[in-house]
Parts: structure tokens; C-alpha cells; sequence
């Protein structure tokens, strides 16, 4: 895999663009071994690493910290890290805060929403960061939304995310997230922009896909979310190793 550059995600449209999300050293090394094109430090870390019950709980000092591990890890892979919640209310937030998580590491940064976030994206973009779109389902509003629903269902859905999509695209986005679209839905979205949808939950008519990497290898196996096939059941071979060592430790008399 060449060096991966926002601008070469852009033109790989309709090429199958992979993501997975990375908050560590190794896994980031691992992943870019593998040859996964672009690792998100994603605000999911909230839930799979730090044990929250969503990410409205991540604050910016925690992505910075898993952006300078993932950084350490890779020399190809492009790094997007999430903006999370609360951190880019207005423009001038927006930069500050994507000029930060750029500092640690980040090549690229992404944001929810579309249309009402497109001056932001404008904002970042023009001091010189690129930034990756999240539209469709949004996490940062669970709470308002009261669970993860698959977006799309009617017609009013359908031309508020393809403005969405139109409203990121235009305002400088090199790819967007498809959270949870309806997978023809999530089509549609795809033929009518220029810039490449990478898709979760949303079926297989996105350029690309994201995969949350515990989802992937089987880390948490508590919580598999509809939309995943783990490859890799992870959790078991740490129960199994750590079942190892307990029994070479133990003494006969404890066992
Ligand atoms: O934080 C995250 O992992 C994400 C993906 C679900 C796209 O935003």
C-alpha cells in the first residue's frame, strides 16, 4: 500500500476504500500491516475502550491521547480522528480543535452531521485540514435520538440525507460516513455525489466500508451489532490465554 493522502481516498471512489477504527499502537501497526487504507480514531474508543455507555461521554484530551498512539503506529495508513461531541459548535471551535487532533497526529478529521455542520466542514477544510463527513445514523445524538434506528425509511428521510450528503460534499469534504442507511437508500447517496460513502450498517452499495476493530476481531463479544460478522473471536482467545497462565501460576493445593 502507497502512503494514503485524503486526496487519494477522494479518487478512489467506487474502489472498496476500508476503514477501521484503531485507539492504540498496536492495533494500528497491525491494521496497516493488513493494509487497511485508513484508521479512524473513532469516538467509539468511549464505548469499546473506556467502557461508557456511548460516546457523548468522550472529550477531546481522550482522542488526542489514542490519535499520538495510533500516529506512533503507522507510516502509510491515513489517520482520521473524531471530533467529539461538543467540540465543534461553531467555525472557529471546529479549526482550534481539528488544528489540535492534526498537531497529535491526526492526517484528517471527521464530524457529524451535514447540513447544519457544513460551515464547519468550510472552516477546517480551508485552514487546511481535511475533514471526513458522518451522516445517517449520528451517535453523538443518542440520547436525543433514543437508540441506534436505521435512517431512510420514508421519503422525507431519504431527500434529507442525500441533502446531507450534497450539503458535506459541497462544503469540502473528502468522503462521508453512512451511518445505518437503508442499504438502496444508502445507493442512491452514492450515485449522486462525487466523493466517496463509506458505509456502516448501510449495506453494499457505499464505496467503502468502517468497521468498528473490536466489532471485527470479536473483543466485544457482549454487544454484535446487527451489521457485523466478526472474523476473529479475540474475547475467547484472551480467556483462553489468560486461563493458561492462571493454571501454571496456581499452586496444586489452590487449584
Ligand atoms: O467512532 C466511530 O467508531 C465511528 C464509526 C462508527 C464510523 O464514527
Amino acid at each position: 500500500m502507497n502512503r494514503m493522502t485524503p486526496e487519494i481516498v477522494r479518487r478512489a471512489k467506487g474502489q472498496g476504500v476500508t476503514a477501521v477504527t484503531a485507539y492504540d499502537y498496536p492495533t494500528a501497526r497491525l491494521l496497516e500491516e493488513a493494509g487497511v487504507e485508513v484508521l479512524l480514531v473513532g469516538d467509539s474508543l468511549g464505548m469499546v475502550v473506556l467502557g461508557l455507555p456511548d460516546t457523548t461521554g468522550v472529550v477531546l484530551e481522550d482522542i488526542l491521547h489514542h490519535v499520538r498512539a495510533v500516529h506512533r503506529g503507522v507510516s502509510r495508513s491515513l489517520v482520521v480522528a473524531d471530533l467529539p461531541i461538543n467540540t465543534y459548535n461553531s467555525p472557529r471551535e471546529a479549526t482550534l480543535n481539528a488544528q489540535k487532533l492534526a498537531d497529535a497526529g491526526a492526517h484528517a478529521v471527521k464530524l457529524e452531521g451535514g447540513q447544519s455542520k457544513s460551515e464547519q466542514i468550510r472552516a477546517i477544510t480551508k485552514s487546511g485540514i481535511a475533514v471526513m463527513g458522518h451522516i445517517g445514523m449520528l451517535p453523538q445524538h443518542i440520547r436525543e435520538e433514543g437508540g441506534y434506528h436505521l435512517k431512510g425509511k420514508t421519503d422525507a428521510e431519504k431527500q434529507f440525507l442525500l441533502d446531507e450528503a450534497k450539503a458535506v460534499e459541497e462544503a469540502g469534504a473528502f468522503a462521508v460516513v453512512l451511518e445505518l442507511v437503508r442499504s438502496g437508500v444508502a445507493g442512491e447517496i452514492t450515485r449522486a455525489i462525487s466523493i466517496p460513502t463509506i458505509g456502516i450498517g448501510s449495506g453494499s452499495e457505499c464505496d467503502g466500508q468502517i468497521l468498528v476493530f473490536h466489532d471485527l476481531v470479536g473483543y466485544s463479544p457482549w454487544f454484535i451489532p446487527k451489521h457485523v460478522q466478526p472474523q476473529a473471536k479475540v474475547g475467547e482467545e484472551i480467556i483462553r490465554a489468560a486461563k493458561a497462565f492462571i493454571s501454571g501460576v496456581k499452586k496444586p493445593e489452590a487449584k
